[in-house]
């Protein structure tokens, strides 16, 4: 499907839940957010309707976000249903590997092939302050399996204040190199006051050759990150409500302000 700007567009981002076992100073209050109530996520089925619609209209490529993706229950057998869906090319998943050492060899073999791995900082102490709470071992080891299991590629998320320099981010390039994983910079970002970049070493936050749409947890489909436009699902049904998106997406991105990362998925 294109645009009306003729972009392709073939990639969906799904957010299977708002919630998340950090509270990343960047992405949420210390106090933690008001969460969706049960009734208003999607269901595996009802998102399932829409991946069905997504492709049908020409997406190849989806990618599982959260919150935090493994704290959805049954998280392995939505990667399976996805995955044995004729059409899905590449099935990734963003996730800040607090859970990952124990959940990458099912992944792997209920048919996810990609995963990104958010790490900071390479300090234990900095990184239980920037995700308030957060334990460095465990993510490290999720990556150590992820690697093990057969995901490929692994990749690692850094989230930068201003640039890849810095102290941080340098030892966190330098252990991407040691164990031969791609590490993507991202400047920290404000929705709500409009700051975006172009994600250095991915291709997320450059307009003119975005290919996304987005479904959130309870059933949105948002043509663009930076954006307020939202379709939801139950209302107009899978199908109508992608078609909506794209029809309305933006050429470029501006502000949104209700939208925050944890609840549409980064
Ligand atoms: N700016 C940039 N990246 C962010 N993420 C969460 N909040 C922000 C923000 N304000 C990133 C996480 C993770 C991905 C899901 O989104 O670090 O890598
Ligand atoms: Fe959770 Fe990711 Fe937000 Fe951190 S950035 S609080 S890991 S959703």
């Amino acid at each position: 499907m294109f645009d009306s700007y003729n972009r392709r567009i073939n990639y969906l981002r799904i957010s299977v839940t708002d919630r998340c076992n950090l509270r990343c100073t960047y992405c949420m209050p210390a106090e933690g957010i008001p969460l969706m109530q049960h009734s208003d996520i999607l269901s595996f089925e009802e998102i399932m309707e829409v991946v069905d619609a997504a492709v049908t209209l020409g997406v190849d490529k989806v990618r599982i976000t959260g919150g935090e993706p493994l704290v959805r229950k049954g998280i392995v057998n939505l990667i399976e249903m996805i995955a044995s869906k004729p059409g899905i090319q590449d099935l990734g998943m963003t996730t800040n590997g607090q859970l990952l050492q124990q959940f990458a060899q099912p992944l792997k073999d209920a048919g996810l092939h990609r995963i990104n791995v958010s790490l900071d900082t390479l300090n234990p102490g900095k990184y239980r302050q920037i995700t308030r709470g957060g334990e460095i071992d465990k993510v490290l080891k999720g990556i150590e399996a992820a690697v093990k299991s057969g995901l490929s590629p692994v990749k690692i998320n850094c989230v930068i204040v201003k640039s890849s320099s810095e102290p941080d981010a340098i030892e966190v390039a330098e252990y991407g190199k040691k164990l031969g994983l791609q590490v993507r910079f991202i400047r920290q970002m404000d929705l709500e006051k409009g700051e975006f970049y172009i994600v250095d070493g991915g291709s997320g936050g450059d307009c003119s050759t975005c290919n996304r749409l987005r479904l959130t947890a309870n059933g949105m489909i948002k043509p663009c990150l930076f954006n307020d436009m939202e379709y939801n699902v139950r209302e107009h049904g899978a199908h109508k409500a992608l078609q909506l998106a794209l029809g309305n997406k933006p050429s470029c991105g501006t502000v949104n302000k209700h939208g925050e990362f944890y609840n549409i998925g980064g």
